[in-house]
Order: structure tokens, then C-alpha cells, then sequence
């Protein structure tokens, strides 16, 4: 029998641990720490992710800020604006909404953000550190997959672990930080160019899945008792449902589930943990300050 790992209450105790923070600086008449986002053009996705991150600010006592820039926002504005945000004094931490508009370079974007109050880990001073095992801004995704590891208090030291894709946000940041001392896992990134996924994944105690193919990993590339991460987040057309569409994860959840030890689902899996990767990330910044 497995354990599902609930990624949404473990969210809601991580986020009352952060407003019981909060309320205690208040007390002590320290600064209430204070997140802005900045959002250019009008992404569907990219407004909802927007929105919630302000929304999970109110809940747990923070102060925000939403700046909205059209779509037309030329390179220069949108690079003048992050400075005026670096020498705000009251702003501990910002986010830039990724993707951005063609025509602005979003490495030249993320270079632009003050390492102290890149919110979302994302500027290379800050993966440099993560690499390095210094205390740092962590990239909300395996911030919150190494989270849920750690509160199931699954052993990550000495075991083998697959991650499924290489992305810049998921992927190679994951295969880092469970590396370091202290998690200790003997770590596998297989990819796209690699032979023979099946044989790295069927040796691995902990499978993590972030590769964005919906249902790519079946049961029979899972070792049994294996623990089983789903990054995935695919919407596939669902008639079914009021909205007409569902979120597909990259692992066959019905036939994968009933040989792991430990596997998250789809959604209310490691979705809602990315979220308090921000929240985290803001709270560390206001009191480095
Ligand atoms: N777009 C998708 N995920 C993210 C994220 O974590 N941060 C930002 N800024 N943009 C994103």
C-alpha cells in the first residue's frame, strides 16, 4: 500500500508556520516583508500564477505589490523599472513573471535583479550559491519537491535517485540540491539524448518525473517500493469537467501507484508546494535585511 504525499495541506502548514512569522515580527515592530511581481503583456497562465501568488501574500500577512506593464513594454522600460524596484526600500523581494514578450531577452532581465531580492532564486549569483551549498534563494519547484521529501521524512541520503528532464527551473537546480550535503543522494538526470531511460529509472528509489510528457513513466520502468515525484503539469482536453479541461501529470498515476512506497498526485501534489517557494524566499529576504 503507498502513501500519497499531500502537497496541498503540507502547502497550508508551511504557509501558517510563515503568517505566525509574520504576526511575530509585527509584534516586535519589525518590517512586514513586502513582495512585488511584475507582470508584462496578458498571458492567460501567467495572470492566474500572478494572482495566486498575491492572493497566498495576503494569507500569510504580506505586503504586495502587482505592476502591470503592456505587452508593447519596451526592453529599457521593463529594465529601468526592475532598478527603481532594487532601490525601493520597502520592497524585499520581486518576481518578472516568465515568459516574457519576444522581444525582450529574459536572461538580460534576470541579470537586471538585485541577487539580494530575486524572489524567485533565478539570477546566477543565487544558483551559484545553491551549487556551492550556501544559504540561498532556492528556485520554487525543487524547493518544494526537497520540502515534501523532508516532512514524509524520506531518506534521500545514499539512494539512488532519477530525475526525468533537464530544464534550467526543475530539472538540473533538483539534481543539485539533492546532491549537496545533507540530502546525499547518489543523483541520475536523464534527458531527451538519453538511452535507455527505462534502465536508469527502474533502478532508482526515488523517481522524479519533470519532463512534461503527460503519463510517460508506467509501472514497469518503477522499482517496487520506489517513491515516485510528478512535476508534471500537462492540461489535456476533458469534456467531463466544468472547465473542459484536467491536469495530467508525467507519471501513469493508476498503474504506478501500486508499487511505490511514497508518489505524489495530480494536481495537490508538488503544485501547490511551489507556491510557498516565493513566500519562503521573501521571508529570508526581509530578514537579511
Ligand atoms: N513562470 C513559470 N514559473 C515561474 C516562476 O516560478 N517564476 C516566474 N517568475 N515565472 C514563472
Amino acid at each position: 500500500m503507498y502513501t500519497l504525499i499531500d502537497g496541498k495541506s503540507t502547502a497550508s502548514l508551511i504557509k501558517e508556520e510563515i503568517a505566525g512569522e509574520v504576526r511575530k515580527r509585527a509584534a516586535k515592530g519589525l518590517k512586514i516583508p513586502h513582495l512585488a511581481a511584475i507582470l508584462v503583456g496578458d498571458n492567460g497562465s501567467s495572470e492566474t500564477y500572478v494572482n495566486n501568488k498575491v492572493k497566498d501574500c495576503a494569507e500569510v500577512g504580506f505586503k504586495s505589490t502587482l505592476i502591470r506593464m503592456k505587452a508593447e513594454t519596451k526592453e529599457a522600460e521593463l529594465l529601468e523599472k526592475i532598478r527603481s524596484l532594487n532601490e525601493d526600500p520597502d520592497v524585499d523581494g520581486f518576481i518578472v513573471q516568465l515568459p516574457l514578450p519576444g522581444h525582450i531577452s529574459e536572461t538580460r532581465v534576470i541579470e537586471a535583479i538585485d541577487p539580494e531580492k530575486d524572489a524567485d532564486g533565478f539570477h546566477p549569483v543565487n544558483i551559484g550559491r545553491m551549487v556551492t551549498g550556501i544559504e540561498s534563494y532556492l528556485p520554487a519547484t525543487p524547493y518544494g519537491i526537497v520540502e515534501l521529501l523532508k516532512r514524509y521524512n524520506i531518506v534521500t541520503s545514499g539512494r539512488e535517485c532519477v530525475i526525468i528532464g533537464r530544464s534550467n527551473i526543475v530539472g538540473r537546480p533538483l539534481s543539485i540540491l539533492l546532491s549537496l550535503k545533507g540530502m546525499d543522494a547518489t543523483v541520475t538526470l536523464v534527458h531527451s539524448r538519453t538511452k535507455d531511460i527505462r534502465d536508469h529509472v527502474l533502478r532508482a528509489d526515488i523517481v522524479v518525473a519533470a519532463m512534461g510528457s503527460p503519463r510517460f513513466v508506467t509501472a514497469d520502468m518503477i522499482k517496487e517500493g520506489a517513491v515516485v515525484i510528478d512535476v508534471g503539469t500537462t492540461r489535456v482536453p476533458a469534456p467531463e469537467t466544468r472547465s473542459g479541461w484536467k491536469l495530467v501529470g508525467d507519471v501513469d498515476f493508476n498503474s504506478v501507484a501500486p508499487r511505490c512506497s511514497y508518489i505524489t498526485p495530480v494536481p495537490g501534489g508538488v503544485g501547490p508546494m511551489t507556491r510557498v517557494a516565493l513566500l519562503r524566499n521573501t521571508l529570508m529576504a526581509v530578514r537579511k535585511r
